[in-house]
């Protein structure tokens, strides 16, 4: 528990997802943010979500979002496009806090094509969610969409495979199709891929577009709490500190290698854990 009261300017910003992804959207939030202390919490017990039904990813969201409270945060990033999908409006419902969350990019990606196709990779909670159908008929530009859900490439970042033969098979097995249906920009829907970038880049060539809104939602953030009045005014460079529902170790060890650095994470505490 911090000190800190949710609306105080040194309150920390709660970032979370089913497991290691989210840490693609919380590199770029420590770029926006270079003051703020961040928490982070991998779900890792509860993971994937991707395939998990909306009702059990809602709950998971909800207890992650109490524990986020219980720590004073004055913002959360959803930082995981199939809880967005499954649990926003619940979340926003319930909790009188600041909440950004990521969604596919299918607004920019429709500004970018140039052959009118675009490739959307995503889990199937995330595809077959009436928040992304609405998102890819509203903001889709006309463009044709193709979708792919890639249910193995999770487990490849939670692994810490990020360019194994193994991984390279299933992006390309994953992305081929979209390419051969014409599409030029892809969207990474899910925010464990953009750890595969390279990969995906390799496979598709340069002409092809790749769109990752972790950026966009980092600067999201800051203006939320620039308007707000809430941005560090700490001189020091902010912390980070990572909490996970999975087992410790393993995760700590895909953290450190994902984070770059050497970092410590802590159990989530029940009653928050799924354990
Ligand atoms: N990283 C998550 C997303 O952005 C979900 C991955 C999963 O747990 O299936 O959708």
């Amino acid at each position: 528990m911090t000190s800190d009261s949710p609306r105080s300017t040194n309150a920390p910003v709660g970032v979370f997802d089913s497991g290691v992804g989210g840490l693609s959207v919380l590199r770029e939030i420590r770029k926006a943010l270079p003051h703020d202390d961040l928490l982070y919490v991998a779900d890792s017990g509860a993971a994937p979500y991707g395939d998990r039904p909306g009702e059990f990813i809602a709950a998971r969201a909800e207890a992650i979002t109490r524990f986020f409270i219980s720590q004073g945060v004055k913002a959360m990033v959803v930082a995981c496009n199939t809880a967005t999908a499954m649990a926003i409006r619940s979340l926003r419902s319930q909790f009188d806090i600041a909440i950004v969350a990521i969604e596919p990019a299918v607004k920019p990606a429709a500004a970018l094509t140039r052959s009118g196709i675009i490739g959307i990779l995503a889990t199937s909670q995330t595809l077959a969610s009436k928040p992304f159908l609405r998102l890819a008929e509203k903001h889709g530009g006309g463009a044709k969409i193709h979708t792919q859900a890639c249910p193995e490439l999770v487990a490849c970042v939670e692994r810490g495979e990020l360019d194994s033969a193994n991984t390279c098979v299933w992006v390309e097995h994953y992305v081929m199709p979209l390419l051969t249906q014409g599409a030029d920009t892809l969207v990474l829907g899910c925010t464990h891929y953009p750890f595969l970038a390279p990969v995906i880049r390799d496979i598709a060539g340069p002409s092809v577009t790749i769109v990752d809104p972790a950026a966009a939602v980092a600067k999201e953030l800051h203006r939320r709490l620039t308007t707000g009045k809430l941005l560090s005014r700490n001189n020091a460079g902010g912390t980070e500190r990572f909490w996970t529902s999975g087992s410790r170790k393993p995760v700590q060890a895909v953290i450190t290698q994902l984070w770059g650095q050497p970092v410590k994470v802590h159990a989530l505490p029940a009653p928050y854990s799924t354990r």
